[in-house]
């Protein structure tokens, strides 16, 4: 990991070149200090208005004033997203709401482009021909006669002209034909193609849920990262944002992937305080 470091004392808090701004506080009135086109990358993940149970925040507004609000962040979003900047959305259904996630992309429609639909997969089941299937990735079994286990969420991937360049091959994977190489120019000779838009990203195991993820609804540090590689572009130049920063895993893949300037809000002070301490801040 470059030449970050763990600090003396703070075993498991990385040290970091990107500059931090973690903001205390509503992100809707908080964004109204941001200039205009003045962010290159939103990766966030707002509440789903799913009854989850945080500590502050109350999860269960009625579909109408969610959508409302929903309009009035991501409205502050498009004013300070660059022209060709990217807008990462990070949502998931319940069985008792399947249908959130779209009504809130839709909602977001007269606001952006829906560039990319990116499928968040927490685990998976591969049936190879003669062999027996594999499982991998993180599995919380339900009991019920109705509903299949959930095991994946929206990446909606915004812009604000559907045409912004990105960076397929920054997360690409290798050919498992090799003969594709040759076979098709635009391999440029690389063994390197599109991972699609089906992203295997699992939680990361721990030990105790209080201590190591204080929070109940995060996304892994990893799927941030990819985020970012997807959009491309120097790291170092780029100002990412979260305003719905949690526990500040985006800010910790901000981080991890040298982002010159990160800015985060967060409402909730205990998850803030959490955030600050794992970014050594
Ligand atoms: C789904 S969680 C984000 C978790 C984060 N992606 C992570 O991995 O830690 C949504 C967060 O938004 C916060 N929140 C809710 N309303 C907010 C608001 N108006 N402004 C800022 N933060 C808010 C909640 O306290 C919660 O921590």
């Amino acid at each position: 990991m470059s030449d970050q470091e763990i600090l003396p004392g703070l075993e498991g808090v990385m040290s970091y070149h990107t500059e931090f701004d973690l903001r205390p506080g509503n992100c809707v009135a908080g964004m109204k200090d941001l200039p205009d086109e003045s962010v290159d990358i939103v990766v966030t993940s707002p509440p789903y208005n799913l009854g989850i149970k945080y500590q502050d925040y109350d999860d269960n507004l009625s579909t109408e004033d969610y959508l409302t609000w929903s309009l009035e962040w991501a409205g502050e979003v498009r004013r300070t997203l660059k022209p060709e900047g990217s807008f990462f959305l990070n949502v998931g259904a319940s069985p008792a709401n399947p249908w959130m996630p779209h009504e809130l992309a839709l909602t977001l429609r007269n606001l952006f482009q829906l560039q990319n639909t990116i499928h968040w997969i927490k685990s998976i089941t591969v049936e190879p021909k003669e062999a027996d299937p594999v499982s991998v990735g993180h599995f919380k079994p339900i009991n019920s006669k109705r509903f299949l286990n959930d095991c994946h969420e929206f990446v909606f991937h915004f812009t604000k002209s559907g045409k912004v360049l990105v960076d397929r091959l920054a997360i690409g994977v290798p050919y498992a034909d090799k003969s594709n190489i040759a076979r098709w120019s635009h391999t440029e000779g690389k063994d390197k193609r599109c991972r699609g838009n089906n992203w295997y990203v699992p939680y990361e195991t721990i030990a105790s849920r209080s201590k190591d993820r204080p929070h109940p609804a995060t996304f892994p540090v990893e799927l941030a990262r990819k985020c970012i590689l997807f959009h491309g572009g120097e790291p170092k130049e780029l100002t990412m944002m979260d305003p719905f920063l949690g526990i500040g895993h985006a800010a910790e893949a901000a981080g991890e992937s040298e982002i010159g300037k990160f800015i985060g809000f967060e409402i909730d002070e205990v998850y803030l305080d959490e955030a600050e301490r794992r970014l050594g801040a």
